[in-house]
């Protein structure tokens, strides 16, 4: 029997699934769990502990579980294109009444229309709108805008470098990589890696299979600066747009209705 992630292959543990995609995505992003905080503690200051929740680009549902285990009352809609993401999602919530997951992808101009719901207390997304180029993530921007309600809020966490510091960047990127090499040889899967392991599992065998008819390894997609994020969602109509969070590559902007 092959021996993977899910154990020794009698059922699927979908915890261990979730370990160890947390451990990968820590791998480029120590501070991963530092940016889901903040991210709650701004969805609890505008919105209150109870909110109902759009996780886009929900992967295998990571910012929904942070959601559940600080806030029980709240509920979520988890959406994603990817098959093998979305059944370690939906194995890990099996029986939640408070989560549903939605096959969707963000560049369709109808994929809202498979929403079970018009309005969202909070939008929150972390490491996925650079899959978007700039063009369809403002057109994205445009029709969230629209799914916040009113006094709702949104936060995107992800890769946002600013161009005009390209010797800081260069400094900063320089350091990652090194700790980055130096987990690798401690053996840290990194994202080919986990794939790999992923396509050895029986359940996630096919749907991984799937992904990369979808996507190749990932898509292409811009890492356009803090600044453009928020003025492209004043733009599409939130009242307050700003940096919550941020580190020397990436940043968390926050939308309020
Ligand atoms: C690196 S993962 C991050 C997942 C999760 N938010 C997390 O923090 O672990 C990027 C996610 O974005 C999703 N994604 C990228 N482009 C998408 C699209 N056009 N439509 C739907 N989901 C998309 C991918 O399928 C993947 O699950």
């Amino acid at each position: 029997m092959t021996e993977t992630a899910s154990g020794t292959g009698f059922g699927t543990d979908w915890r261990a699934w979730q370990e160890s995609w947390d451990r990968q995505q820590e791998w480029y992003m120590p501070d991963r769990e530092e940016r889901f905080r903040v991210m709650l503690d701004m969805v609890e200051a505008l919105v209150g502990p109870e909110p109902r929740v759009l996780d886009l680009a929900c992967g295998t549902g990571t910012i929904t579980a942070r959601l559940l285990a600080r806030f029980p009352g709240a509920t979520s809609v988890g959406v994603d294109l990817d098959p093998a993401l979305l059944a370690i999602a939906e194995g890990t919530f099996a029986g939640d009444d408070r989560v549903t997951f939605v096959t969707a992808d963000l560049k369709d101009p109808a994929w809202a229309a498979q929403l079970p719901h018009d309005s969202y207390d909070a939008v929150l997304t972390a490491t996925a709108l650079h899959w978007l180029f700039s063009e369809p993530l403002a057109a994205l921007y445009h029709q969230l805008g629209g799914l916040v309600r009113d006094g709702g809020v949104f936060l995107n966490a992800d890769h946002m470098p600013d161009p005009t510091t390209p010797r800081l960047n260069a400094a900063d990127r320089e350091q990652r990589h090194a700790r980055q090499a130096a987990a690798r040889a401690a053996g840290v899967l990194d994202w080919a890696d986990w794939w790999a392991l992923a396509a050895q599992d029986p359940v996630l065998a096919g749907p991984t299979a799937k992904r990369f008819e979808i996507y190749g390894e990932h898509a292409d997609g811009d890492t356009p600066p803090a600044e453009w994020h928020a003025r492209t969602l004043r733009e599409a109509g939130f009242a307050e747009a700003r940096t919550v969070w941020s580190s020397p590559s990436d940043a968390m902007v926050l939308g309020l209705k």
